[in-house]
């Protein structure tokens, strides 16, 4: 089910009665309190308000016109909401659908349609030569949940990990290696002991100028293709992945592609001279190529440096091209930090303006990590490194997971730790309204209470133990007790929580639908008997179960979260 559905049946029935009365002014929303129905509007008093005219006559009005084979009821309540209230075949038809294949529910529900759509995405991106660290989780995480989001909505999606590979740093990197490097050392730490000469290059500049020089010197052989250069470049590249892809697979993350800066190198020239052609890239200050923006208070574009090199911006608007080019994307998103919001506005401006692709270019933003101390960082003012994240997550999870002494053996335990501390981690990030700040918070995402994966998880194999004992998935749906109907309600709401979560790029629309569900299946557990009860009350309590867990565990893997077997 759907809230658009009954939108439009309230809809079609103001434009019966006569009003004139826009789509997306009709608001509905499923009710607090079920004794007003199921679905309230409050259409009737904000057409009355233009008209002129009585809330609860309009809302009269538009009831007269109000007809549906799944309408059971329909009244009016206090200045003049409309309430609905949904047949009880209505909610049995859905319900069975929900059940019996809920992918293709989903895809009915949402009006997928079978030429899908493409989204081509950036997440993760980090820079090589440098550790991941714990603010590398929030695109990683949050991007991959919109992957999955997308690809269960319908869409094809491609996931371009846009690799921080290229740049002037990686001159200074090579002198720093060729003068300082032990390559035996290297190996066996890759990444710390390239931040150690990195920072090293950076401490020795101080006392001698002539290095800046130097570094520059050795980008440039780079870009020319100097064998040695080359070679150790790639080399960097290899040993930062190692540890990159350990990390992608803690995390359970996979990309489709890692097209990283340096595939762009040579893919610039055609869109500069093109733009110049064009005269869409103009004589800047000190004989920079630039594109004016369309706001004349707005700083301009600057896609080529006064003396001849690239930017930035000049690389991510070739991968703009290639993008179009290699998959002809309806949208293309960035998942990047709130910082980046300036820059990505000036590369959506310059992608129109050259004409690259139709495909919008869209910023999916998100906030800084905060630490409930209001911490940033380590105190040496280090990064906190992703790999300790990790792992103190699950030595805190199972540590929970031997306190709470389920009868588990050693290897299960270890299992669940770990199902449990990752779980744990991406819901942190997962349940928070991603435009704030995301706060990073142990106790909190440990817990067995509250808005945490420990207790939804914990709910699911709730759900599952329930189902064993009863050796039944349940039958017909026959929701008598307030509390059978308000979960019932919720399960079908499932298609409006993915849609949501879609348009507006937000996976917290899924996790704040699985903790009201969670809420109210365990408000169910607890207020009725389920495998004690009578034949028709029975049937229906372990159908609502066995639906509960399916949606826990279809909506925790829109998260990227797996669920645990026994806990
Ligand atoms: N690698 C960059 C960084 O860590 C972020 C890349 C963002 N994506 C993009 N298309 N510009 O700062």
């Amino acid at each position: 089910m759907n809230l658009n559905l009954i939108k439009s049946l309230v809809h079609e029935a103001a434009t019966k009665a006569g009003f004139d009365a826009a789509l997306e002014k009709v608001h509905v929303e499923k009710t607090k309190n079920l004794e007003h129905g199921h679905f309230a509007s409050n259409i009737a008093m904000i057409l009355a308000k233009s008209a002129g005219k009585n809330p609860r006559e309009v809302a009269e009005a538009i009831i007269s016109n109000l007809e549906n084979e799944n309408l059971e009821k329909v009244e009016i309540a206090g200045p003049g909401f409309i309430n609905l209230f949904m047949s009880p075949a209505f909610f049995q038809q859905e319900f069975k659908a929900l059940v019996e294949n809920t992918d293709d529910y989903l895809k009915d529900v949402l009006g997928f349609t079978p030429e899908a759509k493409t989204m081509a995405i950036d997440t993760s991106h980090p820079n090589i030569a440098k550790p991941m660290g714990v603010h590398h989780l929030l695109s990683t995480i949050i991007g991959a949940s919109i992957v999955n989001i997308y690809k269960k909505a319908g869409w094809k999606v491609v996931n371009d990990n846009y690799l921080g590979d290229y740049g002037t740093q990686f001159g200074k990197l090579i002198h720093a290696i060729k003068t300082w490097g032990d390559q035996a050392k290297i190996e066996a730490n890759p990444i710390d002991e390239l931040q150690a000469l990195y920072v090293k290059f950076h401490e020795e500049v101080e006392n001698d100028d002539a290095l800046e020089d130097k570094g520059r010197a050795e980008f440039k052989k780079l870009e020319e293709g100097d064998a040695e250069n080359r070679e150790l470049w790639q080399k960097i590249k290899e040993w930062s992945m190692m540890e990159f892809n350990e990390m992608y697979d803690r995390l359970g993350v996979k990309f489709d592609y890692i097209n990283g800066e340096s595939t762009y190198e040579d893919k610039m020239e055609p869109i500069l001279e093109a733009g110049r052609k064009s005269g869409v890239i103009e004589d800047g200050e000190g004989g920079a190529w630039i594109i004016k923006a369309e706001d004349p208070d707005a700083v301009p574009i600057m896609v080529r440096k006064s003396d001849g090199a690239t930017l930035y911006m000049t690389r991510d608007l070739a991968r703009v091209k290639y993008w179009d080019n290699e998959w002809n994307p309806d949208i293309m998103v960035n998942v990047v930090d709130v910082a980046q919001s300036l820059y990505f506005k000036q590369l959506e401006e310059a992608r129109q303006k050259l004409g690259l692709t139709d495909a919008p270019t869209i910023h999916v933003d998100f906030g800084r990590m905060q630490f409930p101390d209001g911490a940033m960082s380590t105190r040496k003012g280090n990064i906190i490194k992703l790999i300790d994240v990790l792992d103190e997550a699950e030595e805190r999870a199972l540590k929970l997971v031997q306190e709470k002494g389920a009868e588990l053996s050693e290897e299960e335990q270890k299992d669940l730790a770990s199902v449990m501390g990752i779980g744990a981690i991406k819901y942190n990030i997962l349940s928070q309204n991603r435009v704030n700040n995301i706060t990073f918070d142990w106790d909190k995402m440990l817990a067995f209470e509250g808005n945490s994966a420990p207790y939804l998880m914990y709910t699911y194999t709730r759900t599952k133990s329930v189902l064993e004992k009863a050796d039944s998935l349940g039958g017909d749906l026959n929701p008598k007790e307030p509390q059978e109907l308000a979960l019932a309600l919720q399960l079908l709401m499932l298609p409006d929580a993915l849609q949501r979560a879609e348009e507006e790029f937000k996976p917290n629309h899924i996790a704040n639908y699985l903790y009201e569900l969670t809420q109210l299946y365990n408000t169910m557990y607890n207020a009725l008997p389920i495998l004690k009860a009578e034949d028709e009350a029975r049937m229906t309590r372990l159908a609502l179960t066995n639906a509960t867990g399916l949606v826990l565990k279809e909506g925790l893997a829109l998260l990227g979260i797996e669920v645990p077997k026994k806990m």
